[in-house]
């Protein structure tokens, strides 16, 4: 398996790989996405993981606040800044080096986690321009890192239109109900036929009570052929932090959530 060719090449004392292991999350709007994100970084951070590079893809950000982290601009708006001559200043000076240029104030700098936010939503008009250029960047970022984590909005916006080349692992969140299988099992056929390379694909389903499925929800992913690496529990700690806008790399250790979560990376394999 690529991921394990990897992950003993880091055992073995190497360089930081050149290419970083991608784990994209994506799934039904509210279903736990920037929960488990915020908790694979987590994970990844303490487990030697690091450097790592959380990218925020959903236009209605808030991966930042997960992590206590904030940008001081979005890739949008800086998109936009390098679209005016105005903000440029200078006829000498290119859009791309204006964005190289800007770049590190859209980049926060945290403990062994840096992250950008795309931000958004964009209006109308063709974006291969932005696209192409956010995908050249994104392509030369990432080989610092050891591992990316992506957060996506519902809609598999951002792999579809390929901002980033490939993805090792796309985890699609679920709900433990069999609407929410059904939308996480279309979200999986569309990420199948997406050109954006993918390795492996697996659902997780959240804020399952006592971390436990019904036998008729095992047989709904069964019969719709997708993996399921495994069950993040109802957590009411999670709540409490997220009304009290508190990071959830915070939660206490013990927190079924974090238990839950660190179980599913572990199948993963990336760290061992
Ligand atoms: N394991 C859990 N236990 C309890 N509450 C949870 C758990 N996971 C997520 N939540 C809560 O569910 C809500 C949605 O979570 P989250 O924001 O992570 O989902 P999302 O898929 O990223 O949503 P969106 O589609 O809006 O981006 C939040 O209020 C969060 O606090
Ligand atoms: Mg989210």
């Amino acid at each position: 398996m690529r991921m394990r060719e990897r992950k003993i090449r880091w055992s073995a004392g190497s360089e930081i790989a050149q290419v970083a292991f991608t784990v994209a999350i994506a799934g039904k709007g509210g279903t736990g996405k920037t929960t488990l994100a915020s908790l694979l970084i987590r994970y990844l951070r303490e487990h030697g993981g690091g450097p790592i590079l959380g990218v925020d893809a959903d236009p209605n950000a808030n991966l930042g606040e997960t992590l206590g982290m904030r940008p001081e601009v979005t890739i949008a708006e800086l998109l936009e800044e390098a679209a005016s001559p105005q903000k440029i200043g200078s006829p000498a000076v290119t859009k791309e080096m204006y964005i190289e240029y800007r770049l590190h104030a859209a980049m926060v700098e945290g403990r062994g986690i840096d992250l950008l936010v795309m931000g958004g939503p964009e209006g109308p008009g063709c974006y291969c321009y932005a696209n192409n250029l956010l995908r050249h960047f994104m392509d030369e970022l990432s080989g610092g890192y050891r591992f990316v984590v992506m957060d996506n909005e519902a809609g598999l916006e951002h792999l579809s239109r390929r901002t980033t080349e490939s993805v090792d692992v796309l985890l699609v969140t679920s709900d433990p109900t069999v609407r929410g299988l059904a939308a996480a099992s279309r979200i999986d056929h569309l990420a199948r036929r997406l050109k954006t390379r993918i390795g492996e694909r697996h659902l997780v389903v959240t804020r399952a009570p006592a971390g436990r499925l019904e036998g008729t929800l095992q047989e709904e992913i069964r019969g719709a052929g997708m993996s399921l690496l495994g069950v993040v529990p109802y957590d009411p700690a999670v709540a409490e932090f997220d009304m009290a806008g508190r990071p959830f790399v915070e939660l206490p250790a013990s927190s079924p959530a974090v238990l839950g979560a660190e179980a599913i990376f572990e199948k993963l394999g990336v760290c061992r």
